[in-house]
């Protein structure tokens, strides 16, 4: 499939630019099939490279403009300069994607280097569906990342370059953690790969081959532009807010060090083990806070209103603004830490049953503590555990997109079957082929043009 996609990338270079392409760059997207929203928290997470991939054809050129041309969204050529602080296209504009990844190369260069920085010609290809929670923008944050790389030569090691890609993408908005663009950097066929940040680490856990893996796309679009986004940041401001409560009880039982994200609490001077974790964050927090009640239990008003701030919360919501539900956000969390380390003991040993039970146990912290679930992901889950799946829950930010299944690879057609007829069917599925199996892919990497 990817083959293809290159091909076709490849070819409309030609077509597009009169010359043909230097070379191809290909970026998969990913599943998450454990370990929600725990990425910027500092804890674990279980995703999968898939084979939907970014692919981007492309050949260096003189000065520091960059075209581009997206053939899945209009064939207009886009272009831009290369600079330390690159203006945005409108929000939600692909091109914002490729201008976050070259900025964050740029952003890294010594000055000198930064200047000596030419542009490229582009043409973008691509088969994973946008916004549906399987992580195409970050796919084309570090495909076209890594075609500035080329462009010039440069090599920069697979783990440097995915933190500098996470930080790279804030560009775009989002306060996103480092799942998505690690995994699109270090991912690995027949392989989920457990991730932990700060600093960041994967390791390959090898996926049980009599297994599949299956998404139902709910094609409710969970625009990471608008309201999604600000869920998203809205959660991420929660989870610090809650990081602030937590060190305060902390600090009433005598521990001197303050802690930034609840991972930290796993290493010195803490050493708390992850149901430590957990059973601290479920008895220290209340569930929810008003906005003044935030502000007397920590002291500050100014803390509060930066914390908000930075996760690109304008201005003090007061009380007749939103509820901080903190300590239901931290349940979440530090359950869903718990539940990555286990299901990756439960991979090792092949107990799928159990590794399904884990899934449906996230789903439900999902829905009812993180609260990034919606009726037509709900409804999928169950279908789906109807239908014969060992288990299957929402996948990335939540908001709507997908839902990740793991089936019988013997049953993948019987399955495939049931969920398509399921009279339950939720009315946003229009399309049978929003339903469908997916593989574990390579990570990102250059190919020749043939
Ligand atoms: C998005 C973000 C990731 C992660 C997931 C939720 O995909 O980009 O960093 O936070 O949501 O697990």
């Amino acid at each position: 499939m990817s083959e293809s996609l290159l091909e076709r990338a490849a070819d409309e270079f030609r077509r597009q630019y009169g010359l043909p392409a230097a070379f191809c760059v290909r970026a998969p997207g990913r599943v998450n099939l454990l370990g929600e929203h725990t990425d910027y928290n500092g804890l674990p997470v279980l995703p999968m490279a898939i084979d939907r991939c970014i692919a981007i054809a492309a050949r260096p050129r003189d000065g520091r403009r960059v075209r581009a041309v997206a053939l899945d969204w209009g064939h207009e050529i886009e272009s831009f300069e290369l600079a330390p602080a690159i203006p945005k296209h409108p929000q939600g504009h692909w091109m914002n994607y490729i201008k976050a990844g070259m900025q964050g190369i740029l952003a890294k260069l010594c000055p000198d280097e930064r200047e000596g920085m030419t542009g490229c010609d582009m043409v973008i290809a691509g088969n994973i569906p946008a916004e549906a929670g399987l992580s195409s923008s970050s796919a084309l944050v570090v495909a076209s990342a890594m075609t500035l790389l080329h462009v010039h030569h440069r090599t920069v090691g697979r783990l440097t370059l995915a933190e500098w890609m996470a930080e790279a993408e804030w560009y775009v908005g989002t306060r996103g953690g480092g799942m998505d663009q690690a995994v699109c950097l270090l991912g690995q066929p027949d392989h989920a790969l457990q991730i932990d940040f700060f600093p960041l680490r994967a390791q390959p856990v090898s996926w049980p081959k009599e297994y599949a893996v299956v998404l139902c796309d709910s094609g409710v679009r969970a625009k990471k532009s608008e309201s999604a986004l600000r869920a998203y940041n809205f959660r991420s401001a929660e989870c610090r807010l809650a990081a602030r409560l937590l060190n305060q009880a902390l600090a009433r039982n005598g521990w001197e060090s303050q802690f930034q994200r609840l991972g930290d609490l796993l290493r010195p001077p803490f050493h708390f083990s992850y149901t430590e974790i957990r059973d601290l964050a479920e008895s220290a927090l209340r569930d929810t806070y008003r906005y003044s009640e935030l502000v007397q239990a920590l002291g500050e008003e100014s803390r509060v209103i930066e914390i908000l701030r930075d996760c690109s919360i304008p201005g003090d919501p007061g009380d007749s603004g939103p509820r901080f539900h903190c300590g239901k956000r931290y349940r979440h969390v530090a359950r869903e830490a718990l539940r990555v380390v286990k299901s990756r003991e439960l991979l090792d040993r092949g107990e799928m049953e159990a590794f399904g039970e884990l899934m449906l146990e996230g789903h439900a912290s999902a829905r009812d503590d993180f609260e990034i679930s919606c009726p037509p992901l709900d409804q999928l889950v169950r279908i789906a555990m109807e239908s014969g799946a060992v288990g299957a829950r929402l996948t990335g930010a939540g908001f709507g997109g997908c839902t990740v299944n793991v089936v019988r690879r013997d049953q993948v057609k019987e399955f495939l079957a049931a969920v398509r007829s399921h009279p339950g069917l939720p009315p946003s599925i229009t399309h049978p082929g929003m339903i469908f199996p997916v593989n574990a892919a390579p990570a990102a990497a250059y190919y020749p043009i043939s």
